[in-house]
């Protein structure tokens, strides 16, 4: 893993993902998050704006200057020149500069990560290890059968992390889809492998038109609190490699 404060420049090759991540809680310079606030545009800040709680309104403002300072890494563009779209299921994407640069983003209390490709589609997803447990009932209605099926096998004392792998998978790769919920979730399920988390596998059902050979998946636990799935397209035998990459302070 590397640490890089924000003028680290980095290279990205085709083979390669990057993902990013960074603890919102140590970013609290009051100069540096002026600074950070002025780097995004005037929907972005009354997107910020809109949440009722500070920690909400904190997490949501770095998103988006570790977004732009996380694209800015890889080529000659200032973070506050980028322009973003949103497909037609709300996925963020670069508008302009153009650029053959992926991303997609994942925020939950305490962590926020952005995982970046070169052409390639990529979904990230983090969930904190304290949910599961409030949540444990939706499998039966948005898992697949073999997936809810082994929840219901599984040890009591496993179930609620065991559950929280498949929903963090599921929701990386409904992610690197791009088309969120239009993506049915019991319509796919993952075999986890007992021991190394390595050779995670995607079974697709007839509703969804896709192949398992263009996916790869990682699944890895961030310290005690937090789980992080990544789905990254790929295009042929030889893996995608992932690396892991700390943004600190100061961001801006
Ligand atoms: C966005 C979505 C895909 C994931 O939301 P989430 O897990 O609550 O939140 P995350 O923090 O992981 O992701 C949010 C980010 O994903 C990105 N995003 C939004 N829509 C997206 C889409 N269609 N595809 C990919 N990424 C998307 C955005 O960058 C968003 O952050 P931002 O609003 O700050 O820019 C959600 O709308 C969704 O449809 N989730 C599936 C819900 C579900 O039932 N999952 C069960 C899995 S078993």
């Amino acid at each position: 893993m590397t640490t890089a404060r924000n003028d680290t420049r980095v290279t990205l090759g085709g083979r390669h993902a990057h993902l990013w991540w960074i603890r919102p809680d140590t970013l609290t310079d009051p100069a540096e998050l002026a600074r950070g606030r002025a780097l995004l545009t005037d929907d972005e800040r009354e997107k910020t704006d809109r949440f009722r709680f500070a920690r909400d309104r904190h997490t949501c403002l770095i998103t988006r200057v570790l977004v732009r300072t996380t694209l800015s890494r890889y080529c000659d563009i200032p973070p506050a020149r980028w322009r973003f779209r949103t497909n037609d299921h709300a996925r963020p994407e670069i508008g302009t500069p153009p650029s053959t640069i992926r991303f997609n983003l994942s925020h939950t209390n305490g962590l926020i990560v952005c995982l970046v490709s070169r052409g390639r589609e990529v979904g990230v997803d983090v969930e904190s290890l304290n949910r599961a447990n409030r949540w444990l009932d939706l499998a039966e209605r948005f898992f697949a059968p073999r997936e809810a099926a082994v929840l219901r096998r599984v040890d009591a004392s496993e179930r609620p992390t065991r559950f929280l792998e498949y929903w963090t998978l599921k929701e990386a790769y409904v992610k690197a889809r791009g088309l969120g919920l239009a993506i049915p979730l019991t319509g796919f399920s993952f075999d986890l492998p007992a021991r190394a988390l390595d050779d995670i596998r995607i079974r697709f059902t007839p509703a969804i038109d896709d192949d398992d050979a263009r996916w790869q998946f990682t699944l890895e636990r961030f310290g005690r609190d937090h789980l992080v799935a990544t789905a990254v397209q790929r295009d042929g035998p030889e893996p995608v490699r992932i690396t892991l990459h700390e943004a600190v302070a100061p961001l801006a």
